[in-house]
């Protein structure tokens, strides 16, 4: 795109007197400035890598389409979805997945845009919507004022998916901000934004979704701090329950005795005897570290990882119980896990050792 063409941000300069007198340039903005375009290259930075695609491995849904194949088609009706999982479950390697999917399907060449609003970091209007904030032109050293968009109000000009994670942790101020744009409607009021308009004044800026914009939200059910969702908001959204996926992880995770701990330590944090999830990535890790390093290093990363003295005492406790040393040993041997010790399998480079 030539610079002719760029949209326009900036539409006009006036004078700005601060308290100690001092003058600056300030620029203003119109409420309905041209949006960048889906493929317009300053995007690039929000949109994911596409080898992501090579990586993820799908999970099928309970109508035997994959993961990704159902999931494009609630984007075509631009249904909103949820996806509700313990952390390291995949969500977020999805979500950048449907992107890539998405811009091909558009013809775009590239993935689209993904907007990231994430929760767990705590959200203001001004995140949502943007705000005016002080800019100095490195040409000139000179400051002024400008809008900086939020990520809903991006978003909602440009396309590509919202995507709203760990959700759950959303004050209900926030989600109330985004419902309107959540349901039928599809508008958001930007409180923050004044537009000129004719007669005598100003008012807030009514932005209408762009038809592309598509909202994907992530949940973490056990996390601190999240309550249940608002319900007015989860109504908005088509929910999935985004567990870890045994199939999936049979692909990722091949020591089969890091899988069946996996299952072992997930079953007590069902239970409530220890607290640390174990995601799918943390097992992928284990099975590398065994491979590479050797059982001690596996379990030493894996032990490093529990958040607390307790969870580090509860899984020696079941390395122990159920001797996953030597299971552990012996499926990175490539021996059945369940056949004999470690020390009893034989050493082919050392058979009479
Ligand atoms: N289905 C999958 N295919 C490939 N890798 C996966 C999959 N699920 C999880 N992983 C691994 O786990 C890591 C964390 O996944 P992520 O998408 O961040 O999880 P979540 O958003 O659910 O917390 C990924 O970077 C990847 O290494
Ligand atoms: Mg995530």
């Amino acid at each position: 795109m030539s610079p002719s063409k760029r949209p326009q941000i900036v539409t006009d300069v006036v004078e700005v007197t601060e308290a100690d007198g001092e003058r600056h340039a300030a620029f203003v903005t119109e409420g309905d400035e041209p949006a960048l375009a889906i493929d317009d290259p300053r995007l690039d930075p929000f949109r994911p890598d596409p080898d992501v695609v090579k990586l993820y491995v799908s999970r099928n849904m309970p109508n035997g389409q994959t993961d990704v194949d159902y999931l494009m088609r609630q984007w075509r009706k631009r249904r909103n979805v949820s996806l509700v999982g313990d952390t390291q479950g995949g969500k977020t390697m999805l979500v950048s997945v449907l992107a890539c999917r998405i811009g091909e399907e558009l013809g775009i060449g590239m993935p689209v845009p993904i907007f990231l609003l994430s929760a767990s970091n705590g959200i203001t209007d001004f995140d949502l919507f943007g705000q005016v904030t002080a800019w100095t032109d490195p040409d000139t050293g000179r400051e002024c004022l400008v809008w900086l968009p939020g990520i809903c109000s991006l978003a909602a000009k440009v396309g590509g998916i919202l995507y709203l994670d760990e959700m759950n942790m959303m004050l209900e101020r926030v989600t109330s901000s985004i419902n309107p744009m959540a349901d039928w409607r599809r508008t958001f009021i930007n409180r923050n934004k004044a537009v000129r308009v004719d007669g005598d004044g100003f008012m807030p800026e009514v932005v209408k979704l762009n038809p592309l914009t598509w909202l994907v939200g992530t949940m973490n059910p056990g996390y601190r701090g999240a309550g249940p969702l608002n319900q007015a908001f989860a109504n908005r959204f088509k929910t999935f329950d985004w567990k870890y996926n045994e199939s999936v992880e049979r692909k990722l995770i091949p020591n089969e005795a890091v899988r069946a701990l996996g299952d072992a330590l997930r079953q007590a944090r069902a239970l409530g005897t220890i607290k640390t999830p174990v995601g799918t990535a943390a097992l992928m890790e284990m099975s590398n570290d065994v491979a590479e390093d050797g059982v001690e290093m596996g379990i030493y990363v894996l032990r490093s990882m529990m958040e607390s003295e307790d969870d580090k005492l509860k899984l020696d406790e079941i390395i122990e119980a159920r001797s996953f040393r030597h299971l552990l040993n012996n499926a990175a041997q490539g021996a059945h896990p369940l056949a004999g010790s470690g020390e009893d399998a034989l050493n082919e480079d050392d058979p009479f050792g």
